[in-house]
């Protein structure tokens, strides 16, 4: 599974690469330091790419690792040109339009197999909904399912696959609204509306 980092340059390069009539080849650039960024870059359409601030931060060896990953990644496929990547994710890419947002869920946990890592706990706590419970007896995390946003931030980082899955809830199933925010924060935060007179400040 490949999780789409550098949404911005992504969908800049994807634009162009669905744009028959442009007929120029595309260069990726934008946050790539790592092979994925670069296959990410590859995928929605980029036959070359630029890296700058990866290579001041580590120095050109990164570019090595790209080589690296990549070849690993198309030798594991059978993919024997880079070539034959370019563009292959495009007939995937969706308009935010053509999403069902009607449809809602949660996650579900095949906890037999967890190996008690503790990653989707972070995840959930720090870039999520704060749903998981950790439990440091059993190391295993407990969904509270009324909190979860099913964002699947949680199944990104999972490192057992398709052990954390997408559960879908009937319509009738309401999620907690205090969910995007844990609710101990609620009052230690003020938030002023926007106004041209201002304060327009959020006080921690
Ligand atoms: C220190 C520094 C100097 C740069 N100098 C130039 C430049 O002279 N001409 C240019 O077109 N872009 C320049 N850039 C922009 C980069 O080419 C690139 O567009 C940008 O850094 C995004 O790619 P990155 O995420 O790999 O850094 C510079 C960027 C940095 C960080
Ligand atoms: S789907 Fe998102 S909110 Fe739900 S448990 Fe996973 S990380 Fe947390
Ligand atoms: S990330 Fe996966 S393996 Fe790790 S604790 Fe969570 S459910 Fe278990």
């Amino acid at each position: 599974m490949i999780l789409f980092r550098h949404r911005i340059g992504l969908n800049f390069i994807a634009s162009m690469a669905k744009n028959e009539a442009l007929g120029l080849p595309l260069s990726g650039i934008g946050g790539i330091e790592t092979w994925i960024d670069a296959l990410e870059f590859i995928l929605v359409g980029a036959s070359t790419l630029q890296v700058t601030t990866g290579i001041m931060h580590y120095g050109y060896r990164i570019v090595e690792d790209m080589i690296e990953g990549l070849s690993d990644f198309m030798t594991e496929r059978g993919v024997d040109r880079i070539s034959d990547l370019v563009g292959k994710a495009l007939p995937n890419l969706h308009e935010t339009e053509d999403f069902e947002v009607d449809r809602q869920g949660i996650t579900q946990y095949d906890l037999d197999r967890c190996i008690g890592c503790g990653q989707c706990y972070l995840v959930c706590q720090d870039a999520a909904g704060q749903a998981l419970e950790w439990d440091s007896g059993t190391r295993r995390p407990n969904l509270i399912e009324d909190k979860c946003l099913s964002c699947m931030l949680c199944k990104f980082v999972c490192p057992v696959p398709e052990l954390i899955s997408f559960k879908e809830m009937p319509a009738e199933w309401h999620r907690r609204e205090t969910a995007v925010m844990d609710s101990s924060m609620e009052k230690e935060i003020k938030v002023e509306p926007f106004t041209k007179e201002g304060p327009n400040e959020c006080v921690i």
